[in-house]
C-alpha cells in the first residue's frame, strides 16, 4: 500500500566547505523527486542538516585559531542561503552538532550495546608523537596495502576502492606535519555487523536498491563483515560516548542519525508525533545519496536501524559523480565550481533543467559540458517551452478586443486542437512514471517533444494571419495557451520558479498533478494577466565568467585542506629557496604589472622580473630582505632574463611579500 507521509533525505553535506555543482547533482535531484511528490497530493517532507563532527572540522578551527562551532555555524547559513537561492526547499534543514541528534545517537547506540552488538577491543593505531594526538584516517597517507598505489588516505584507497585501517597502510606520513607516525594501543568501541549478515542478504534481493548497486553489495558480503570501529580518542569533536572520558562517537555514527533527528526536530516544532514518521511504519522512507558512500549507508546504516527498532529506508537512491567538460572536477582548471560562483552570473533553474535533462536512475556519472549546457537550455527550455508562451500569451494580451479572455470555439474530435490538447494530457502518466522512478532525462525528452508539437500547431494555425477573425484567432490562442499550460506542469518540479510565474500570469491556481482530467477541464472562460518576461537565452560569456570567477577564488583560497593534492618530501626539498636583499628595483615600462630587480643573494648579484608594480613602488622594495625560488629556469620576461622568482602571498586583491621576521644576511638557505 502506498502511504500518504514520505520521508525523503538527502545526504547531509559536511559542515566546513562550501556547496558546489557536485553536491548539487544530489540536492537538485532530490529537490526535484519531492516536489513532483507533493504535487501528486502526498504529503512529501523533505529533511536534511549538515555533517558537522568529525577530525578535519578540529583541526580546521584549530589552524584557524576558532572554534569548530564558529566554522559549523558560518557554513550553516550559507549552505541554506545556496539552497534556497537554487530552489531546493527543506521542510527541515537541522544540524548533527544538536541536542536531538546527541539524544538520537546515544539511544542507539544503547540499544545496540544492549542487543550485545557491541564489544570493546584494544587496538594498535597510529599515533603522531608530533602531534600528540591519534591520527585520524584522513590524516594519514601512505602506500595502499592492496594494490599498492601510492599516496593513499588512511582508511581507502581511492585508486583500487578497498577500505583498511591506517595502521595496513603502508610508509605512511602524517598529513600535518609529515612525520612518520607510531603506533599506540587504545580501547575502542566496535559494532557487529556481522550480525546482521541476514538482513543485508535480504537487502540484495529486495527492490530498495536499483540492480546495479545490489551487485556492490553482494560483493562486498561475500568478502565478509569486519567489525566496524564507531570510537575515536580526543581530542575529537562529536559526541562524547555515554559512560566515557575521552572517546568519541566517530562521525559516521552520528551522521546519518542526523536524518532521523531532522524529522524529529521537524516534528517537535510542528506539533506532530513522532513515531509515524520514522518508527511505526507509516511513512515511506528514502534516501538520496551518491555513489561514494553506498558502503556507510548499506553494511552500517541498515544494521543501525534494524538493531534499534527504528524503520528502515524503503528505497535508497544512488547517483553517479558530476564531471565538468568530461573531467574530474578541478580548482586549477576552474571548474571546481560553487554553487554560489554560479548563482553570480546564472539563473539556477539553467542548471536545474540541464540536470533534469541528464538524471537517470543509474550510478553512472553525468558530465557537465558548458557548450552542450548552452546549447540544450537555449534551445529547448528557452527557444521551445518559453517561446510557446511568449508567442501566445503575448499576442492574447495585444489583442484588446479579445480582454485577455481564454475561450474554445467547440471543439470538433477530429479538430487539430482537441488531438494536441489530447496528446499532451495523455502523456501525463507515462512523464508521471518517470519523475517516479528518477529517470528525469526521459521526463524532459517527452516534455520537449510535446513543446515541438505545441509550436508546430501554433506555425501551421498561423494566428498572426487571423487578425480579421477574432473568433478563430482567440480559438487558436486558447489551444496554445493550454499546451503552455500543461507543459509548465510537466515542467514543474524541475523548475518551479518558471511555473509559479506561469501561474501567476494565467492567474490560475497553483498547478497540480492529476488535475485537468477531462477535455471540459480546459482553462476556458478565463481571463488571465499580463505576460512577464519567463527566461532568457544563456550567453556562453557567463560560463567563461564563472570558470575564470572559480580560478580567481581558488588562489586567494585561505589554506589547502587534507585533500588539496600532497607532494612528496623529495619533490620539495628540490626547491632551493633563498633570503635574498633588493638592491636596485625600476619600473618594466612595457608591462604595468612588473618590476625589475637586482638582488643579491650571498654575493651573487641577479637579475628577477616580479609582477608585484600594483602593489610595490620601486623605492620601496630597495633594502628589503626577501625570499626567492633561487634554482627556478631562468625565463625571459618583456625581454628580461628573470633568474628566480620571488615569494608573496596572493590573498586575490593584494601581494605582500614574504620576508624573514627579524634581519638576515642575503643568501641563506630557507627550508
Ligand atoms: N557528510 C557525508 C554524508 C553523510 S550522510 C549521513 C558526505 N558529505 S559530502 O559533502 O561530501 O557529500 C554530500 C553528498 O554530495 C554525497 O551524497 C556525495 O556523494 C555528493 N557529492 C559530492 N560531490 C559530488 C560530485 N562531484 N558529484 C555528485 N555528487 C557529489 O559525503
Ligand atoms: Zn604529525
Amino acid at each position: 500500500m502506498r502511504s500518504n507521509t514520505m520521508i525523503v533525505t538527502a545526504a547531509l553535506p559536511y559542515a566546513n566547505g562550501s556547496i558546489h555543482l557536485g553536491h548539487l547533482v544530489e540536492y537538485i535531484q532530490t529537490d526535484i523527486f519531492v516536489r513532483y511528490q507533493n504535487m501528486t497530493g502526498r504529503r512529501c517532507l523533505f529533511f536534511c542538516a549538515d555533517d558537522t563532527h568529525g577530525a578535519p572540522i578540529m583541526i580546521r578551527a584549530r589552524n584557524e585559531g576558532t572554534t569548530p562551532e564558529k566554522i559549523i555555524e558560518r557554513y550553516h547559513e550559507e549552505h541554506k542561503r545556496d539552497f534556497a537561492d537554487f530552489h531546493i526547499k527543506f521542510d527541515n534543514y537541522h544540524s548533527t552538532n544538536s541536542e536531538e541528534n546527541r539524544k538520537l545517537a546515544e539511544e542507539i547506540f544503547l540499544k545496540l550495546k544492549n542487543g550485545n552488538h557491541i564489544v570493546t577491543r584494544n587496538v594498535e593505531q597510529t599515533f603522531c608523537e608530533n602531534d600528540n594526538m591519534f591520527l585520524p584516517d584522513r590524516f594519514v597517507r601512505g602506500i595502499c596495502p592492496k594494490c599498492g598505489s601510492d599516496d593513499q588516505y588512511g582508511d581507502v584507497c581511492e585508486s583500487c576502492g578497498s577500505h583498511y585501517d591506517t595502521t595496513d597502510l603502508k610508509s605512511p606520513k602524517c598529513s600535518m606535519c609529515g612525520q612518520t607516525p607510531t603506533r599506540k594501543i587504545s580501547s575502542h568501541y566496535f559494532f557487529q555487523v556481522s550480525h546482521f549478515m541476514d538482513e543485508l542478504k535480504k537487502l540484495t534481493e529486495g527492490d530498495t536498491l536499483q540492480p546495479e548497486v545490489n551487485n556492490f553489495l553482494a560483493t562486498w558480503l561475500k568478502e565478509g563483515l569486519k567489525d566496524w570501529d564507531i570510537s575515536r580518542d580526543g581530542p575529537y569533536f562529536g559526541f562524547k560516548i555515554p559512560g566515557e572520558d575521552n572517546k568519541y562517537f566517530y562521525v559516521w555514527l552520528d551522521a546519518p542519525v542526523g536524518y532521523i533527528s531532522s524529522a524529529y526536530h521537524w516534528a517537535k516544532m510542528n506539533n506532530e508525533d513522532f513515531d509515524p514518521l520514522w518508527k511505526s511504519g507509516e511513512a515511506e522512507i528514502h534516501h538520496f545519496i551518491g555513489k561514494d558512500i553506498v558502503y556507510f549507508h548499506t553494511l552500517f546504516w541498515i544494521p543501525m536501524l534494524k538493531g534499534s527498532g527504528f524503520k528502515k529506508p524503503d528505497k535508497i537512491h544512488v547517483h553517479g559523480f558530476l564531471t565538468v567538460n568530461g573531467e574530474k572536477m578541478s580548482k586549477t582548471k576552474g571548474t571546481f565550481i560553487n554553487a554560489r560562483t554560479y548563482l553570480d552570473h546564472l539563473d539556477p533553474e539553467y542548471l536545474r533543467y540541464y540536470y533534469a535533462s541528464k538524471l537517470k536512475n543509474s550510478v553512472d556519472d553525468l558530465d557537465l559540458s558548458f557548450q552542450d549546457f548552452v546549447f540544450r537550455v537555449n534551445a529547448e527550455l528557452v527557444n521551445k517551452v518559453a517561446n510557446l508562451g511568449s508567442r501566445t500569451i503575448g499576442m492574447l494580451n495585444k489583442i484588446k478586443s479579445l480582454d485577455n479572455k481564454l475561450e474554445f470555439l467547440s471543439f470538433s474530435d477530429a479538430s487539430d486542437e482537441l488531438r494536441l490538447l489530447q496528446k499532451i494530457k495523455s502523456e501525463s502518466e507515462s512523464i508521471a512514471a518517470d519523475y517516479e522512478n528518477c529517470d528525469f532525462n526521459l521526463a524532459i525528452k517527452k516534455i520537449v517533444k510535446l513543446a515541438d508539437e505545441a509550436n508546430l500547431y501554433i506555425d501551421t494555425a498561423k494566428p498572426w494571419e487571423l487578425k480579421n477573425d477574432p473568433d478563430k484567432l482567440q480559438h487558436v490562442l486558447t489551444t496554445g495557451i493550454n499546451a503552455f499550460m500543461l507543459i509548465t506542469k510537466y515542467l514543474k518540479p524541475v523548475v518551479p520558479g518558471f511555473a509559479s510565474k506561469v501561474e501567476r500570469i494565467l492567474q490560475i491556481e497553483p498547478l497540480v498533478w492529476g488535475s485537468y482530467k477531462n477535455s471540459t477541464d480546459f482553462l476556458r472562460n478565463h481571463k488571465i494577466g499580463a505576460f512577464e518576461r519567463l527566461m532568457d537565452r544563456i550567453d556562453i560569456k557567463s560560463t567563461d565568467r564563472i570558470i575564470e570567477a572559480t580560478r580567481t577564488e581558488a588562489e586567494s583560497k585561505p589554506g589547502p585542506g587534507p585533500d588539496t593534492e600532497s607532494i612528496d618530501y623529495d619533490d620539495f626539498s628540490k626547491i632551493d629557496l633563498r633570503t635574498a636583499l633588493v638592491v636596485e628595483a625600476e619600473k618594466v615600462t612595457s608591462a604595468d604589472k612588473l618590476l625589475k630587480l637586482t638582488v643579491d643573494v650571498g654575493g651573487e648579484q641577479r637579475t628577477l622580473v616580479a609582477g608585484i608594480a600594483k602593489d610595490y613602488s620601486p623605492e620601496a622594495l630597495i633594502g628589503k630582505t626577501v625570499i626567492i625560488v633561487a634554482n627556478l629556469k631562468p625565463r625571459k620576461l618583456m625581454g628580461i632574463e628573470s633568474r628566480g622568482m620571488v615569494l608573496a602571498v596572493n590573498d586575490g586583491k593584494t601581494l605582500r611579500l614574504v620576508s624573514p621576521d627579524s634581519p638576515t644576511p642575503s643568501g641563506k638557505k630557507v627550508s
